[in-house]
């Protein structure tokens, strides 16, 4: 017997029954994105390695364990993005599309790529929706990019999200927490595993988001990176907590929100789903203000998100948000073999004035093509047979819709079912 194959662990196909769901997700966001000025970039599968070691950080967790690194032919280190921030940097750099002194707003669908555990949530190859916002440093950029946020859930018929807010400092900040972290949690560490001590020790901040509950013990009581911020930070912050509360938008200051990926400065955001289970960061996102230098270019402030699609999509299904398939308008019905000819033309007209339309490509019985007539969900079931071929007019019946069984000339029937 032949071998039969399945589609690699973690990920998933997109298949018809489904698929209406992504294009109203990925429409209503291209929409939204639109509305608020930004354009929309597309980058590669793959990348140089370097480019998300460099900036998702040595000792992160997606570069340590998770990356699909792989040697091409020409022995050069590539790697499936895990993520779609560096890659819309390359492109932001090598394309020049900063223009000095303005304002640069990408959006971007994109695949992800993550050697992770699979489960409810967590997938392989994923799928996100993105934004970046190069080339403010105010926290009027953070607040759009949050506002942005939870306009695109209350379109997706998730009014209730709330943003998870926080703010991780700079480097200074970084190296007086880290310190004052590890003296916190210095007898608890003595007692851990090398992997522990050589995670906590490489990463300290990475403990406060961690689902181990010996971790998340430890560092109770520990003290919070919001006391250690800079005055410019910390001004940053109460300035985009003001322009928040002042636009209505839902948020909790959250000091347990420290992101995966190392190349935040300053604000750090996400927004859960309890019908997520563990899996509960609908997305995530925050200002990379050292990310565009470190990449080669001058020094561009930045400020983006990126939102799971799958994740978007479980709650969605879990707030019972309905979303419509796509049924064709019309299934034509050929009721003798004389109407055959006529059927296909009409087919062809209705299609080309833009009418959804189907026919039996194999004309069965009248009886089975009005069973897949019905079926298929079109909307009208048009029949012709010789009393329609000798009066010019097909026989109309609504079957998704309210109305009467109506006679209506062939060269009528693409206005008759547009009505
Ligand atoms: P992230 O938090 O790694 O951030 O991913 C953003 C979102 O992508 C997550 O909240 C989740 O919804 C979804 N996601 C991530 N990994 C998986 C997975 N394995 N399976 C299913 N969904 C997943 C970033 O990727 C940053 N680039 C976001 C950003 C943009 N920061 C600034 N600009």
């Amino acid at each position: 017997m032949a071998q039969k194959f399945a589609a690699p662990r973690g990920t998933a196909d997109v298949l018809p029954a489904d698929s209406h769901r992504w294009h109203y997700l990925e429409t209503t966001f291209r929409k939204l994105a639109e509305r608020y000025g930004y354009r929309e970039l597309r980058t590669p599968a793959f990348e140089a390695t370097e480019l998300f070691v460099r900036s998702s950080g040595e000792t992160s967790e997606v570069v340590t364990k998770q990356m699909y690194t792989f040697t091409d032919k020409g022995g050069r280190s590539m790697t499936l993005k895990p993520e779609g921030t560096a890659p819309a940097v390359r492109a932001y750099l090598e394309n020049n599309l900063s223009q000095s002194g303005q304002i640069t707003r990408l959006w971007y669908p994109t695949q992800i790529f993550r050697y992770e555990r699979p489960q409810k949530g967590r997938m392989r190859q994923a799928h996100q929706v993105g934004i970046e916002l190069l080339g403010s440093a105010s926290a009027d950029a953070d607040a759009e990019v949050i506002q942005l946020t939870v306009d695109f859930y209350r379109e997706l018929g998730l009014p209730e999200v709330e943003v998870k807010l926080n703010s991780i400092g700079r480097e200074q900040t970084r190296k007086n927490y880290r310190e004052a972290l590890l003296a916190h949690i210095a007898d608890w560490l003595e007692k851990q595993d090398e992997d522990t001590k050589e995670r906590a020790l490489k990463n300290p901040m990475r403990l406060l988001d961690s689902k181990d509950p010996n971790i998340q013990e430890a560092v109770q009581q520990a003290p919070q990176i919001q006391d250690h911020l800079e005055d410019e930070s910390r001004r940053h912050f109460d300035t985009l907590t003001s322009l928040l509360k002042a636009a209505g938008v839902r948020f909790q200051v959250d000091p347990l929100i420290v992101r995966g990926l190392d190349y935040y400065t300053d604000t750090v955001f996400e927004v859960q789903s309890s019908a997520l289970g563990s899996q509960s960061a609908l997305c995530g996102g925050g200002r990379y203000d050292k990310l565009v230098e470190d990449l080669g270019g001058p020094a561009v402030p930045a400020v983006g998100v990126a939102m799971g699609i799958e994740r978007a999509l479980l709650a969605m299904e879990a707030a019972e948000v309905q979303v419509e398939a796509p049924h064709p308008a019309v299934f034509l019905v050929s009721a003798t073999e004389a109407a055959h000819d006529k059927v296909r033309e009409l087919a062809r007209d209705l299609r080309t004035q833009n009418v959804a339309t189907l026919y039996d490509l194999d004309f069965r019985g009248l009886r089975n093509q009005m069973k897949q007539a019905d079926r298929s969900g079109a909307n009208y079931a048009v029949v012709v047979g010789d009393d329609e071929l000798a009066s010019g007019k097909a026989t109309v019946k609504p079957l998704r819709i309210p109305g009467e069984q109506e006679s209506v000339p062939f060269e009528g029937l693409a206005a008759h079912v547009k009505r």
